[in-house]
């Protein structure tokens, strides 16, 4: 079978397609012809180097596909061969087969193409999480969403409605020229980040603040977070896009004196240590996608061969949206 392989940190340069054996399950697993996978910001923070991501090369990126089920491991019930699934595997879903644990390996809704249903496993299901488990989002909530240009912030736009929120949604973008893109995908207000963006979300506001940030940016905004929070607001935190130094938490005194929460969020970990409410949010994302207009604007590349070409962009900031790639089928 055919894989995508990155051999050393770098670029597009270390990225290559590579013939290989296809692997089989073992107990509670499940092989997965790939017909589409999508690709995620984590691989490019692999790809750069990024600290807690990987230190073992050859590095097999891609963690979220849609296929159908090629070969059952020992013991899993539920599943037959021939289904269409889309899946969480761990990595190494870049290729035209992948083994997934059965628990994160979630049936497709009759109608919804896998091209969509690939990016539900980690974009998706984040993003409901996001705004579920650990924003816990509450009909009036204001919201504010750093990057929301990408996959991520796309989805959101979309989810909040679908999942009760009426409140005023913004976002903000790296560069000023993606700010009419996110209104396009559904913000009420679009800020680049920079010097006035404090300024433009209390005027937005109304001068109240914001009652739930969802903020990739490690900790280089949790000061400004801090400064257009809402007195009981939620702040979470859910990835390091720049890969810099990490700073100080907020004071005691910050979080009792807003009564805010500060609440970190990692799909690596559901998958981890939760997986049932992780395939559960799959399974959501699924069915929003299926039955409730849930469309996100899709990149599909045509194979494998694009993908390393796309990961630069993502890399540098120049994609926007969700990019999903047709691997078999
Ligand atoms: N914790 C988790 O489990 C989890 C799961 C999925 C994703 N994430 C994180 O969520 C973020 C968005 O993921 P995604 O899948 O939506 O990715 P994506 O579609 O590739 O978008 C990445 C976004 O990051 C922004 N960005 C900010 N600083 C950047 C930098 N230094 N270099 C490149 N891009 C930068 C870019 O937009 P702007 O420049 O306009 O902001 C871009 O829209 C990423 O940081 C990712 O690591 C976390």
């Amino acid at each position: 079978m055919r894989a995508l392989v990155m051999t050393a940190p770098g670029g597009a340069e270390n990225s290559e397609i590579r013939e290989t054996a296809a692997p089989h399950p073992g107990p509670g697993q499940v092989a997965i012809d790939v017909a589409w996978a999508g690709l995620n910001f984590v691989d490019v923070m692999a790809r750069r180097g990024d600290g807690g991501y990987t230190s073992a090369w050859p590095y097999l990126p891609g963690k979220e596909v849609a296929g159908t089920v090629r070969e059952l491991g020992e013991g899993v019930t539920g599943l037959a061969v021939g289904d269409r699934v889309a899946a969480a595997p761990v990595g190494a879903g870049l290729a035209e087969v992948v083994l997934a644990d059965a628990v994160l390996t979630v049936p497709v809704p009759d109608g919804l193409a896998l091209s969509a249903a690939a990016a539900a496993p980690l974009g998706l299901a984040t993003a409901v999480l996001l705004l579920t488990d650990a924003g816990r989002l509450t009909a009036g909530d204001t919201v504010l969403v750093h990057s929301a240009g990408g996959g991520i912030g796309s989805a959101i736009a979309q989810l909040v409605p679908l999942l009760g929120g009426e409140g005023t949604l913004i976002g903000t973008v790296g560069r000023p020229e993606k700010a009419p893109a996110a209104v396009d995908l559904g913000y009420h207000h679009a800020f680049a980040r920079d010097e006035q963006l404090a300024d433009a979300v209390r005027t937005a506001t109304s001068g109240r603040g914001v009652d739930l940030v969802l903020d990739p940016l490690g900790t280089t905004t949790l000061e400004l977070d801090l400064t257009v929070t809402a007195p009981g607001g939620r702040i979470v935190l859910f990835g390091n896009a720049g890969g810099g130094e990490v700073g100080t938490m907020p004071t005691l005194g910050q979080l009792m004196g807003g009564n805010l929460s500060v609440t970190g969020f990692s799909h690596r970990a559901y998958a981890a240590t939760a997986p049932e409410r992780l395939a559960r949010a799959i399974r959501t994302t699924l069915g929003l996608q299926a039955h409730r207009g849930l469309t996100l604007p899709l990149t599909e590349l045509p194979g494998l061969e694009a993908v390393p070409a796309a990961h630069d962009a993502i890399e540098q900031g120049r994609a926007t949206g969700k990019y999903v790639v047709r691997v078999g089928g």
